[in-house]
């Protein structure tokens, strides 16, 4: 069901209750049971979105990294409030719980991409491409790759020492012996 859900809505750019209906007749299932997902799934628009859906996280780790002037930039730049979409039918600013980027905090995400390890001037940034009809690149703005540390490794920095490895390759040797 949420497969099916997730490509009406991405037909649709959101869920309305008539692609509930056709959902529910092709499963073969009761209307009420693709009510229970539909409205328990927070990915789920029940109401028209913006072509951009912009959901700025403000859970704990983001709130922490400054989600407030994430959110803050997203209103000032766009003219509009979290839960509203810009006249334009362009933008909706949706404010969501903890996205599982938490380590690229404070981050928000575009449709399906992320973009993380923002300051107020990247949000911007990223917003004022998007308007434009440019993609920016989704990912870390500070300059690291994925969730690697920032100022270089700090762990697993050297060769492993046993027991592992050098024990392995000896017991790998001891056994090649034995198979001549
Ligand atoms: S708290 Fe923002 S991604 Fe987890």
């Amino acid at each position: 069901m949420i497969p099916l859900l997730d490509l009406a809505q991405r037909q649709h750019g959101w869920l309305p209750i008539s692609a509930m209906h056709r959902v529910a007749d092709i499963l073969g299932l009761p209307n009420m049971r693709v009510y229970e997902v539909a409205t328990f799934y927070t990915m789920f628009m029940r109401k028209p979105t913006g072509t951009y859906h912009v959901q700025v996280c403000t859970t704990t780790p983001c709130w922490l990294r400054g989600s407030d002037e994430i959110m803050t930039a997203c209103k000032e730049k766009l003219g509009i409030g979290a839960g509203e979409t810009t006249k334009d039918g362009k933008f909706t600013i949706s404010e969501v719980e903890c996205l599982g980027a938490c380590v690229n905090a404070p981050m928000i995400a575009v449709n399906d991409d992320y973009y993380e390890d923002l300051t107020a001037k990247d949000t911007i940034e990223i917003l004022s491409d998007l308007k434009q009809g440019k993609v920016p690149r989704p990912g870390p703005r500070n300059g690291r790759f994925a969730s690697e540390p920032t100022g270089g490794l700090t762990s697993l920095t050297e060769e492993p020492k046993g027991p592992g490895i050098r024990n392995a390759n000896r017991l790998l040797v001891i056994q090649l012996h034995i198979v001549r």
